[in-house]
């Protein structure tokens, strides 16, 4: 993944903890990288293996870790480094889950080496939407379940997420529904 999302990971750890903690992560997940270029793509094992060393140096379930960082990366990466581009994505919540299927194509502009997910629309009622979740990754349940919450955070709308069905084989497809 690119770098950005692993310097995210270190901007939330040094928020939250201190710099020294993030020393000793960076100690234990054995990642030789001193410092994370955003533009440049690196293996995205290298992204697991920070994150399960904040899980374990931290002592916090990586489940927690990953929904953290989903809504980190909304409330403080996107909208403090993509401001424009977030607002873009729908004055309301319901029109910014109407508009993911297209969100990565934009950010493709400028990361055109972008392996993205893909977001699908379901079933919408007057009070859910239900999205569907493809990638060809696994493991990232809990980071899409804080990229929600931290939407609707965003917009001020109190949801519940339930999640409908699960799949991993042969490739991830879940499926969320989001209910206000
Ligand atoms: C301006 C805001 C955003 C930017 C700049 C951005 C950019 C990125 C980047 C660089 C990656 C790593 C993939 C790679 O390097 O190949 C990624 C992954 C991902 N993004 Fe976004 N993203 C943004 C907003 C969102 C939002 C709002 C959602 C969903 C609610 C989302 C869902 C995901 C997921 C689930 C992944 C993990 C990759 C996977 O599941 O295969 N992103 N994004």
């Amino acid at each position: 993944m690119y770098g950005i999302i692993n310097r995210a990971i270190e901007d939330m750890v040094t928020a939250s903890h201190g710099e020294n903690a993030w020393m000793q992560i960076k100690a234990a997940s054995g990642v030789q990288v001193d410092y994370f270029l955003s533009n440049e793509p690196y293996d995205d094992e290298m992204t697991y293996k920070l994150v399960a060393a904040s899980s374990e140096v931290l002592q916090i379930p990586m489940s927690e870790v990953l929904s953290a960082f989903g809504e980190w990366w909304v409330l403080k990466t996107g909208r403090e480094k993509y401001g424009g581009l977030m607002e873009a994505g729908g004055k309301n919540l319901q029109e910014f889950l109407l508009n993911l299927p297209m969100f990565h194509s934009r950010i493709m502009l400028f990361y055109p080496r972008l392996n993205p997910p893909e977001f699908r629309i379901g079933t919408i009622t007057e009070s859910s939407i239900e999205v569907h979740y493809y990638s060809t990754r696994k493991g990232l349940h809990h980071f899409v379940l804080g990229l929600l919450q931290g939407l609707a955070k965003m917009y001020h709308t109190p949801v519940t997420i339930q999640v409908l069905s699960m799949q991993s084989e042969p490739e991830t497809h879940e499926i969320f529904q989001v209910n206000w």
